[in-house]
This record gives C-alpha cells, sequence and structure tokens, in this order.
C-alpha cells in the first residue's frame, strides 16, 4: 500500500545538475555512473525536451521524468525515475501527473509511454495511461 509523501515539490522544468541526475539514473537503470562530458544531461534537456519534472524531498533530487514531443500535440515520457529509498509512495505517480499537467498547459494533446509489461501496473492502474498497441524497432541490430 502506498503512503502519500506530501511533503515533495514537484517542478516543471525545475533546476538539477548534471551530478545529481547521473546517480539518480544510474541506481535507477542499473548502468554505471556516466559524468557529464558523456552525456550532459541539462544541456540535452535544455535544447530538445519540450520539460521536465524534477521531485524534490527537503531540497534534495528523489525523482525526474523528462518529456518529449513533436512539436504539436503529441507529449512522450521517458526515463521516469525515483530514489529506491523513497519508492512506493506516490512520488512515481506525482512525477507523471505533474508531467501531464505540463505537457497540457503546453497545449499537447495526447501523452505517450512505451514500458515492459512489469510495469503495466504503474502506468496502467496507478498512472492512468489507457492500454495501446506500440511497436519497437531496434535501429542499432543488422537487417
Ligand atoms: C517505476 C518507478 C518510477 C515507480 O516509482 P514509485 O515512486 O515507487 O511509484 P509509486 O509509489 O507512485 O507507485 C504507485 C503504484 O504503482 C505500482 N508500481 C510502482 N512501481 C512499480 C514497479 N516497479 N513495478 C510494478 N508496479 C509498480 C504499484 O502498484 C504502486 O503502488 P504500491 O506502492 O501500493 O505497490 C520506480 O520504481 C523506479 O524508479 N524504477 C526504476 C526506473 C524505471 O524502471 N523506470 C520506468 C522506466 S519505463
Amino acid at each position: 500500500m502506498s503512503t502519500s509523501d506530501s511533503a515533495v515539490d514537484y517542478l516543471w522544468r525545475g533546476a538539477f545538475t548534471n551530478d545529481e541526475i547521473h546517480a539518480l539514473h544510474a541506481e535507477a537503470f542499473e548502468t554505471r555512473l556516466f559524468d557529464e562530458h558523456e552525456w550532459d544531461w541539462v544541456d540535452q534537456c535544455d535544447t530538445y525536451s519540450l520539460g521536465w519534472v524534477v521531485a524534490r524531498r527537503d531540497q534534495r533530487f528523489v525523482g525526474f521524468v523528462n518529456v518529449l514531443w513533436d512539436g504539436l500535440v503529441h507529449a512522450f515520457i521517458e526515463d521516469v525515475m525515483v530514489d529506491a529509498a523513497l519508492r512506493h509512495r506516490g512520488i512515481g505517480v506525482g512525477l507523471v501527473r505533474a508531467a501531464r499537467d505540463g505537457a497540457r498547459a503546453a497545449g499537447c494533446e495526447f501523452l505517450h509511454v512505451g514500458f515492459d509489461a512489469d510495469l503495466r501496473a504503474f502506468y496502467i492502474d496507478a498512472c492512468g495511461f489507457e492500454p495501446v498497441l506500440g511497436g519497437l524497432m531496434d535501429l542499432t541490430s543488422a537487417d
């Protein structure tokens, strides 16, 4: 059962540092720790994203979601991630709701997400996405 964490602030296009997001991303997706010379998240989000949401609890960076778009009415979320020590308190849902609100305020009409079956309870049941068919092509594999 979720314990709602009302002490968390959800900041549309909120400030964050590369050190903060690299640490969260490495933990969330179990990768090695990259640095800003390999991957400049701050510049990449500023340049390409419609927006993003930063979750902070007592100023600590505890969650993030990136919001991409087609420049018109379709927005897409990527890289939803929550500090492992603070999961199952509703922060993931809070991030997605703030992303939805930011995309809607920017004039978008649809919010898309892709995910594996094991995350169905999060995206469909908890966040409220409608299940749809989708496809994925691995562009790095040989034809
Ligand atoms: C997925 C993730 C963002 C969820 O964050 P969270 O703050 O724990 O989510 P919430 O507390 O808002 O979850 C609400 C409900 O969604 C479901 N849910 C949450 N995480 C889930 C998971 N990993 N798998 C399946 N269902 C999940 C549960 O029903 C949960 O309710 P409960 O806490 O009562 O069990 C977090 O587990 C995470 O950062 N995972 C690693 C990165 C990742 O895989 N991101 C998604 C990429 S597509």
